[in-house]
């Protein structure tokens, strides 16, 4: 075992997801590549969905309790770039793309993959991190195959890396000194 991150490991990453909620200033979204099915009761379906703690997205979700999942499709690696690498806490940042609101007031994305509205059951404090397990209240199925990061990486430009290798420094250095870790609790 030579490496910790990537590799293997990144087989972990859900498709890259556009995650949005609102607030008293409007809607927002952020970019996510872990949103996971946590159901096995078709009737009662479920996602885990881990917001780190720095992003507004997260205030948001944590404060109304509703998010919309749009589970990006092949072609929409233009998106990244205003909600990846921008924070809705330096500006709106929806303005120019194509969105609409849900019934709960959350941003969804056209020509998804695919849409989920939820609403939040619990949050998990993972330190850096809430993992906000939501019960799925509303699916529009999207056309298109789902966007992967793997593959986003090969169109998104030098330009676009640079910016984000740039971001990622900074993200982990602030998590490092907040995430929960072996050995922290009673397990
Ligand atoms: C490829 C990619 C994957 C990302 N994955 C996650 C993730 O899994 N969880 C998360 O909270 N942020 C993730 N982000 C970072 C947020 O999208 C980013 O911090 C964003 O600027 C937050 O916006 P906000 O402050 O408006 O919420 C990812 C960004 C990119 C570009």
């Amino acid at each position: 075992m030579t490496r910790l991150g990537g590799g293997v490991l990144s087989l972990f990453w859900s498709p890259l997801c556009a995650v949005g909620s609102h607030g008293p200033g409007g809607p927002n979204a952020q970019i996510c590549v872990s949103v996971f099915g946590a159901s096995i009761v078709p009737e009662r379906p479920r996602l885990l969905v881990v917001l780190w703690k720095g992003n507004f997205t997260h205030d948001l979700v944590r404060e109304a309790g509703t998010l919309a999942v749009s589970v990006l499709a092949e072609g929409q690696e233009g998106l990244l770039a205003p909600l990846g690498l921008r924070s809705g806490r330096d500006g709106p940042k929806l303005g120019g793309l194509d969105w609409g609101l849900t019934p709960e007031g959350d941003p969804v994305f056209g020509g998804a993959a695919g849409q989920v509205r939820g609403r939040v059951i619990e949050g998990f404090d993972l330190g850096d991190a809430t993992a906000f397990l939501v019960g799925v209240v509303g699916v529009v199925d999207g056309r298109g195959g789902p966007l992967r990061w793997q593959a986003a990486q090969r169109v998104v430009g030098e330009a676009f890396l640079a910016r984000w290798a740039e971001k990622s420094a900074r993200d982990r250095a602030a998590a490092a000194g907040l995430l929960r870790w072996l050995g922290d609790g009673a397990g």
